[in-house]
């Protein structure tokens, strides 16, 4: 084990340290990938004991495996959560989290302005199962009170959401669903710790597509969640191990490992980039609207400088103006299909910038008049930042918008 007391540690320590120690056998530093599916007892009587969780340890991957439990554990310590469990991607632990605590005649209050898949899922699977969904702006807390029925039992939203940038006050809608007996879950993917903490600003639990910021190579699906050690048993049983079975890869465990030590400098590197580009669309005469929650403009900019801590994600949207005789929405197409240093694709938080089109692909699936309810313009345009030099991106939009 570590001989680190990690009880008062910087989170840059945690980052490094926490979940992870030399592996006992070898000394190796690295948490090695235990790429096995099953775990071998010495005796009936010790498979006995660890199926009935009487003695602590591996049985089968699917319920837990050692390099999924360091990511689980690194996960928990960063968030301030009592524990986590690891899925195969960000939608299985959104769905493990559905699985886990709704049934039939239940009621779901999600914010309007969601991943696409995520909408979906609300919108039409959910449904399958008798369980209803409201749509609301979670940044107005008067919307998200009258949405609240007797039978609501959880309330979901992303901050800031995807792709509009929204931003909603998490301690607010704590004190709502603690008066309630309602869950509380936050979709964390845009603002991964060290900028905001859900569950110590009253959340119940979080998700993260892993995926995305916290393994930050744009290599490995993944996702997670995390929260108190009996809402997390919940998930584990019936959602990842049961009726979902979407423990992601050790291998995948072992690269979000990699990623994650080095977390807080990216995330810090992407906002830091976001915000200078932000900036530059902002005062740029091609551009007719941003979407970024680090402009003094933007409605919720003082609360999102408070709830996550001075920085403001590494993703910015956009709308570009009518150029030369082109409309809004094909001059934006065009942009991205002459910019060099962004690649057109879907996802965020690699170290590449992407740029991708919400209408006709993250949120192509969720209604027009459900994207058009959530201001998801046709022209809108949406990108991830990376850890390029941000000068040359900017030059790159100048180029483009030049040859236009
Ligand atoms: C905010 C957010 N949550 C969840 C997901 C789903 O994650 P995954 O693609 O890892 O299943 C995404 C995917 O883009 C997302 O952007």
């Amino acid at each position: 084990m570590s001989k680190i007391d990690l009880t008062n540690v910087g989170f840059e320590t945690l980052m490094i340290h926490a979940g992870q120690s030399p592996d006992k056998e070898s000394g190796a530093l690295a948490t090695p990938i235990y790429q096995t599916s099953t775990f071998c007892f010495e005796t009936v009587e010790e498979g006995q004991g660890k199926f009935a969780k009487t003695i602590p340890g591996f049985v089968y991957s699917r319920s837990g495996n050692p390099t999924n439990r360091a990511l689980e554990m690194k996960i928990a310590a960063l968030e301030g959560g009592e524990d986590a469990v690891a899925t195969a991607s960000g939608m299985g632990a959104i769905g493990a989290v559905m699985v886990a605590f709704l049934k039939t005649g239940d009621h779901v209050v999600c914010g309007d302005c969601v991943y696409g898949g995520t909408s979906v899922v609300m919108r039409t699977n959910l449904a399958q199962f008798g369980i209803d969904a409201s749509f609301v702006d979670t940044s107005d807390a008067a919307a998200v009170e009258a949405a609240i029925k007797p039978n609501t039992k959880l309330l979901y939203f992303e901050t800031p959401t995807n792709p509009l940038m929204v931003v909603t006050d998490i301690k607010k809608m704590a004190a709502i669903t603690r008066a309630k007996g309602i869950k509380l879950v936050v979709d964390n993917t845009f603002a991964p710790p060290p900028l905001q903490f859900p569950l110590k600003l009253g959340a119940d639990l979080v998700v993260h597509s892993v995926t995305k910021y916290l393994n930050g190579h744009g290599d490995v699906l993944g996702g997670l969640v995390v929260g108190s050690k009996a809402d997390i048993a919940l998930v584990r049983g019936n959602g990842v191990t049961k009726i979902c079975g979407t423990p992601p890869s050790p291998h995948s465990s072992f690269l979000v490992l990699r990623g994650m030590k080095t977390l807080s400098l990216r995330v810090r590197q992407h906002c830091n980039n976001a915000m200078a580009f932000a900036q530059y669309l902002a005062g740029n005469k091609y551009i007719k609207k941003v979407y970024y929650p680090g402009l003094a403009g933007h409605p919720q900019h003082e609360l999102a400088k408070e709830q996550m801590n001075g920085y403001y994600t590494g993703m910015v949207a956009f709308e570009v103006d009518a150029i030369n005789g082109l409309s809004s929405y094909d001059a934006g197409i065009k942009l991205l299909n002459t910019l060099t240093i962004p690649s057109i694709a879907v996802s965020l938080g690699d170290p590449d910038t992407l740029i991708q089109h919400p209408a006709s692909m993250t949120h192509a699936s969720v209604p027009k008049e459900a994207r058009e309810a959530a201001s998801i313009s046709d022209g809108l345009i949406r990108m991830s930042v990376g850890l390029e030099n941000v000068e040359d991106l900017i030059a790159d939009f100048d180029r483009a918008f030049a040859s236009m």
